[in-house]
């Protein structure tokens, strides 16, 4: 019989990782204080807002804006900053499509750049590059929790007039140079969706250190109204993105978890670096000098064919399922995905900017193509397991790579794509 799970054999992993989300009785009993006071609503609530001064206060901002999810906190981020039709905004080519789509959704062009090759977030020296008279942002992804290049980006935000923000939706808790991200440039925006490092199954947060952004994201969360006004004026252009009290109540409990898991998924994934390293054609994410701590919402390494039989990304997946490690794939590059290839997002620009050729649709992404087709994502919540739980995921790593040409040769029903 095969040693390989996934024909046959033994699992690698034997007792069960711990399970996502998390709650306890602290959870359930702000679900019934919030139901027993009837006070449901965000606007007269105090859970919604007690969250966005705790989670600010957490990463060191003045400020936090609770918004419905993490999409609605870049798009809302873009409308305070004022960026519309006719500006460019230059985002990672290896991110979610919310990154771009936020932009779009402001009227204006995301105009993607390739990532570093080895942190693989967004290369500093392209974002300079990459800088017209248009350009009025950056958005820097946090990759999987660990910090872009803060020194490099702040500088060139700064000499360039640009607003950086950091989407950090991977990144809750994470530090650069032993501070938390998200105050670095003009705004962080977090997720707080079910995957994520704290969660209420939806959810997101603005957090910043200017008055004006918070004045502003706080009057476009909120139907474009400002604090001390009458209820039904609205003085600029806003929508409802106000988080449920309901949601406020969960994230409150599950902030106070964060700390202490940051520590130990950064501990555990620091094993994993070394236990992988071991093994032949295996590269884990760099943890960058800058990085003192990496919130760690997926544990990603890279996967070197060559070594593992020439299989497939997806075959290395399923193999690693079928021995009980919870492992996917990674995004597709921005650039590649139908709404860019097909012209579509066209239709979200105005004037000479909808018709111009877009050199990112015909640019080269080396390090973005390696990372998504790649890589292999280890989501966060087996990085709250303890170290024999790391020792078994490496078990399985090697079992698959002493057995790659088995695996290579096996008809096995997985669907690839290369
Ligand atoms: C990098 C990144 N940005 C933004 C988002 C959007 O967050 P949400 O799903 O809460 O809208 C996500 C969600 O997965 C993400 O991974």
């Amino acid at each position: 019989m095969s040693e390989l799970a996934l024909l046959g054999g033994r699992k690698a992993k034997n007792k069960a990782f711990p399970e996502w989300p998390m709650y306890d009785d602290k959870e359930r009993r702000a679900l019934m204080d919030v139901l027993e006071s009837r006070v449901w609503w965000r606007t007269p609530g105090t859970k919604t807002l007690e969250f966005e001064r705790a989670f600010a206060a957490f990463h060191g901002a003045r400020h936090g804006v609770a918004v419905t999810n993490g999409t609605a906190a870049i798009e809302v981020i873009m409308a305070a900053l004022n960026i519309g039709p006719g500006d460019e905004v230059i985002v990672p080519d290896f991110t979610f499509i919310a990154t771009a789509s936020a932009v779009l959704f402001a009227g204006a062009l995301p105009v993607m750049v390739d990532v570093r090759p080895d942190t693989y977030c967004i290369d500093p020296d392209l974002v300079e590059a990459a800088i017209t008279p248009r350009t009025k942002a950056i958005i820097a992804v946090h990759m999987g929790g660990h910090p872009a290049d803060l020194d490099r980006l702040s500088k060139i935000a700064r000499e360039h007039n640009l607003a950086l923000v950091e989407d950090s939706s991977h990144a809750h808790g994470s530090e650069w140079r032993g501070r938390r991200i998200g105050t670095f440039g003009k705004a962080g925006t977090f997720s707080f969706q079910s995957s994520k490092l704290i969660t209420a199954g939806e959810g997101g947060m603005i957090i910043t250190n200017d008055d004006e952004v918070e004045r502003l994201a706080r009057s476009v969360h909120d139907c474009g109204r400002m604090p001390g006004e009458w209820f039904y004026s609205h003085f600029i252009y806003g929508s409802n993105y106000r988080l449920s009290e309901w949601q406020g109540a969960v994230l409150n409990v599950q902030l106070t978890r964060l700390d202490k898991q940051t520590a130990h998924r950064h501990k555990n994934a620091r094993l994993l670096d070394q236990l992988l390293g071991e093994i032949e054609g295996m590269t884990p994410q760099k943890l960058d000098a800058g990085c003192t701590r990496n919130g760690q919402y997926a544990y990603i390494f890279h996967v070197d064919r060559d070594a593992f039989g020439g299989i497939s990304t997806e075959r290395f997946i399923a193999a690693m399922n079928a021995e009980g490690i919870p492992n996917q794939a990674s995004y597709p590059p921005l650039h590649d995905l139908d709404v860019f290839k097909s012209g579509e997002y066209r239709k979200k620009l105005t004037g000479r900017q909808a018709e111009e050729t877009h050199a990112f649709l015909k640019g080269k992404f080396p390090h973005t193509h390696r990372a998504a087709w790649e890589t292999v994502w280890i989501p966060q919540p087996a990085l709250l397991g303890d170290e024999e739980d790391m020792h078994e995921i490496a078990t399985a790593v090697k079992k698959i790579h002493d057995h790659a040409g088995e695996l290579a040769a096996a008809p096995v029903a997985v669907r690839e794509t290369a």
